[in-house]
């Protein structure tokens, strides 16, 4: 079996998740070089998994694997992407919210003919979207909705003094454009850069965010009209089992790309 070499940068929880479906062997990828600005946690994935990988800086890791995936932070995004159109490597990006940053930089990677995969995340209806945009939509909606500890530390809440602690009722705590909603909340909304490249974009996208705090669960619903008619999606999410602020269809949304870039590696080496 031809092994797709990757490169992990961001050693967290979709980091774990990733290690986990690797161990189960089914997937034709090595995790072969990892890169973490706390270097303690690459050397703790590296121990846990037991992992044939070098800890190395994110030039180093993209100098040597055939694929990059990024499961870190958006403000990590451009420096990665930038490294695969230098080293010529695929990539996942699962920080879709720091694609909004720096557009150029897929088109940079698109035109050199660089594959940047972006995963549906948590949400469901990105196909749909993304074939009813080739006859046009006139609107995109995502609300997403997440108990109040969901959404802790987000820069905006912190911005506008917004205390949800004390919340008792549902509370709409951010209108705006997918664009605005990745910067004021950009480790809860990759969705919502998810759904705006595939559809209408960052600035006509609109994005709502509910804290509730009667919720347990995360949900996202998509509403899109246009030529085709109309859709709505509701996707309702168990946490992680590692990280209770993630989604775990977000971690199977990484292993899902992960499958598919090594199989298309794969078949491209037959
Ligand atoms: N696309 C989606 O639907 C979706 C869903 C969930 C999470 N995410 C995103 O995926 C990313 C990873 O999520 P997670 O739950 O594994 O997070 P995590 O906090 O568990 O792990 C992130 C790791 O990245 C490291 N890191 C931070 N800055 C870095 C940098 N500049 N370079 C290299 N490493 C760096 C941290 O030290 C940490 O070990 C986050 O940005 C999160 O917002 C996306």
């Amino acid at each position: 079996m031809v092994k797709m070499s990757v490169g992990l940068i961001g050693c967290g929880n979709i980091g774990a998740d990733l290690c986990i479906a690797l161990q189960k062997g089914d997937i034709p990828a090595a995790l072969v070089a990892l890169t973490d600005t706390d270097e303690k946690k690459a050397q703790l994935l590296k121990r846990s998994f037991q992992l044939e990988a070098e800890v190395c800086s994110l030039e180093e890791n993209a100098g040597r694997v055939d694929f990059l995936v990024e499961c870190a932070v958006a403000d990590a995004v451009p420096a990665v992407i930038e490294a695969a159109i230098r080293h010529y490597r695929d990539c996942l990006i699962m920080s879709v919210g720091g694609l909004m940053q720096r557009p150029d930089l897929l088109e940079q990677a698109r035109a050199r003919k660089i594959e940047v995969r972006i995963p549906s995340g948590a949400l469901a209806g990105l196909d749909a979207v993304r074939a009813a945009i080739e006859a046009g939509l006139h609107s995109v909606t995502l609300t997403t909705r997440k108990p109040p500890k969901g959404l802790e530390g987000a820069p905006y809440l912190k911005d506008h003094n917004i205390d949800l602690s004390a919340l008792k009722e549902p509370k709409v705590v951010f209108e705006g454009s997918a664009l605005e909603a990745c910067k004021a909340f950009p480790a809860n909304v990759n969705v919502a850069g998810a759904l705006s490249l595939v559809g209408i974009g960052p600035t006509e996208t609109r994005v709502r965010i509910i804290a509730d705090p009667k919720a347990t669960e995360n949900s996202h619903e998509v509403v899109a009209e246009g030529a085709f008619g109309r859709l709505q999606t509701t996707t309702i999410n168990l946490p992680s089992p590692r990280n209770a602020k993630s989604s775990y269809l977000a971690s199977l949304s990484a292993i899902a790309e992960l499958r598919a870039a090594a199989r298309a590696f794969e078949a491209r080496r037959r």
